[in-house]
Order: structure tokens, then C-alpha cells, then sequence
């Protein structure tokens, strides 16, 4: 096998099980819940009790995360009584990583046994009611790269992880939005959490102004460079799908305005806000433990 070809080649279904089998060997946690916690937002994992954590590194066949912020560490064990695995850092096309790599640890989660997926990002406002350190429950989403020709599931399909021409209309859960929507009001976060649209794109440059009137024309209320391709894959395999985006900077749709985005910025401003979207994700956590969803 030439090293060009093998670099191009997709995981085969034994390299997931070979992953999967391997985790399942080295933890006696059953997670029946997957979390992917987005920039600076980790700090989840650090709430996970008896927990098994491996770096990547140390992970069959696992893509190393390059990114300031992400820590590059899958956690085991008990958030809120729920048996979790919680990914510490997320891998995006940015980085130079085809989709079927960057959504490889979804499957993984699926061979784990887990049933739900819940995803968190830091994303860029485009609805103008947004602020800095809000969070925006996933309604829907826009996926730029898929609608362009860039897809997770493009290739042959793999039936053992789903079916060809998969749904994605109903992605996000709707009985965990509502959940999540009265837990934020019980919170006091009412008035600092909407519901709305999330937009990826390719990045990593920050989107000019106009892309940013472009998407919001479009109908996204937050853009940012991640999760679609997670969700597409967790939909695809059959997960119950939920998210979080943490409203980090506004995007700039004005050319008399003098902000930019910047990293650092988004990393500060998801420090602030972390802590109200960790004690939402408890909180939820624990009512979806009540009501049976997890
Ligand atoms: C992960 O890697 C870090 C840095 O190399 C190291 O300090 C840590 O002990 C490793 N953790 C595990 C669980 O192997
Ligand atoms: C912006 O968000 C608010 C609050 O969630 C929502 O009511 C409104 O419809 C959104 N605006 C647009 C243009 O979508």
C-alpha cells in the first residue's frame, strides 16, 4: 500500500471497533452519554466524578487535537449520576483533518454504547439581540462546507452506522431544547439564553462583514468552525443530538465598526461564561437522568 493512498483511506468499521474495544478494556465506565466540549469550555470534564481520562495520544487510531484551548483528553466517569465520556478538545477541518477524521470519535462514542450526544461550541453572534457570554440553545443548523460539497458522509456507506440518505431535518432534539430551555429559566439565565441557528464554516480566518450579513440574511443567528459534521455523523448512527453554543464575540457587520475577532477574545470571554453553561449542562443532566432520556 502506497502512503499516499493510505492517507486518503477512510477508517474501516474494524478500526472503530478496534478503538472502541480498546477503551472498553482499559474503563469499566458504560457511558450512555457522549459530550464534545468546544473552546475553552473543557472545564466539564474537570466536574466528572471517578474519572478515566486518556490522552489522545495514548488512543488506537485517535487524530491529535492541534488547537489552543483544546486539551486533547477523553474523560470517563459520572456527571450528575449519568455515566458520560466527555471529549476535552475537538478536531475541525481547519486543522487540515478530512471530516471522516474530525467526526471519528462519534462513532466510537456510538460503539461505546452511548445514546445521546450533547455538543458545545463558542460561536460568533449574528442575531443582534445576542451578547457576549449568552448561550444559544441549537435549533437548527446551516451546514456551509455540506451545502458546497463538503460532507462527513460522502464515500461509501458503511449500513452497520447507518443508511445512505440519513434525515437531518429533526437533528436537534426537541424534547431536550425544551428541557434545556426551562432549566436556563429555573437557572435565572432566561434572559441570557435563545434558541436558535448555527452556522458552520471552514475557517480558520474569521468571516469577512459580508459573510457575516450574508449568514445572517440566511437566517443564523451564530457561526462558528465545528460540530455540524459531529451531528451529521451522531444523526447518522442514530444518537439523540443536543447542543449549546456560548455566544464568545459579535460578528462585525459593520464597516464603520473598528472590532475584529480574535482568539484570545473567544477564549476569555468562554472563561466567563463557562461556569453558567456548566451548571447548565448539571442541571440538565440530572432532569434528563429523572425523566429517563439518558
Ligand atoms: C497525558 O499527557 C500529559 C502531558 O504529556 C501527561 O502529563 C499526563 O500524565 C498524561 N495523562 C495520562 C492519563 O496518560
Ligand atoms: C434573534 O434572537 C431573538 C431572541 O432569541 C429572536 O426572537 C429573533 O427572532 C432573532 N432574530 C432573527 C432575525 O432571527
Amino acid at each position: 500500500m502506497e502512503p499516499a493512498a493510505a492517507k486518503d483511506r477512510r477508517y474501516t468499521y474494524e478500526q472503530h471497533k478496534q478503538t472502541a474495544d480498546w477503551l472498553l478494556a482499559h474503563t469499566t465506565h458504560r457511558p450512555s452519554l457522549a459530550i464534545i466540549c468546544g473552546s475553552g469550555l473543557g472545564g466539564l470534564a474537570e466536574l466528572v466524578k471517578d474519572p478515566v481520562t486518556f490522552n489522545y495520544s495514548d488512543i488506537p487510531n485517535f487524530p491529535q487535537s492541534t488547537v489552543v484551548g483544546h486539551a486533547g483528553k477523553l474523560v470517563f466517569g459520572m456527571l450528575a449520576e449519568v455515566p458520560c465520556v466527555v471529549m476535552q478538545g475537538r478536531f475541525h477541518m481547519y486543522e487540515g483533518y478530512p471530516l471522516w477524521k474530525v467526526t471519528f470519535p462519534v462513532r466510537i462514542f456510538h460503539l461505546l454504547g452511548a445514546k445521546t450526544l450533547i455538543v458545545t461550541n463558542a460561536a460568533g453572534g449574528l442575531n443582534q439581540s445576542y451578547q457576549v457570554g449568552d448561550i444559544m440553545v441549537i435549533r437548527d443548523h446551516i451546514n456551509m462546507p455540506g451545502l458546497a460539497g463538503t460532507n462527513p458522509l460522502m464515500g461509501p456507506n458503511d449500513e452497520r452506522f447507518g443508511p445512505r440518505f440519513p434525515a437531518i431535518s429533526d437533528a436537534y432534539d426537541a424534547e431536550l431544547r425544551a428541557l434545556a430551555l426551562n432549566v436556563g429559566k429555573d437557572l435565572g439565565y432566561a434572559d441570557n439564553l435563545h434558541e436558535g441557528v448555527y452556522c458552520t464554516v471552514g475557517g480558520p480566518n474569521y468571516e469577512s462583514i459580508a459573510e457575516c450579513r450574508f449568514l445572517q440574511q440566511l437566517g443564523a443567528d451564530a457561526v462558528g468552525m465545528s460540530t455540524v459534521p459531529e451531528v451529521i455523523v451522531a444523526r447518522h448512527c442514530g444518537l439523540r443530538v443536543f447542543g449549546f453554543s456560548l455566544i464568545t464575540n459579535k460578528a462585525v457587520l459593520d464597516y464603520g465598526s473598528h472590532e475584529k475577532a480574535n482568539h484570545a477574545e473567544v477564549l476569555e470571554a468562554s472563561r466567563q461564561a463557562a461556569r453558567k453553561l456548566e451548571r447548565l449542562v448539571s442541571v440538565l443532566l440530572e432532569r434528563i437522568k429523572c425523566s429517563g432520556l439518558a
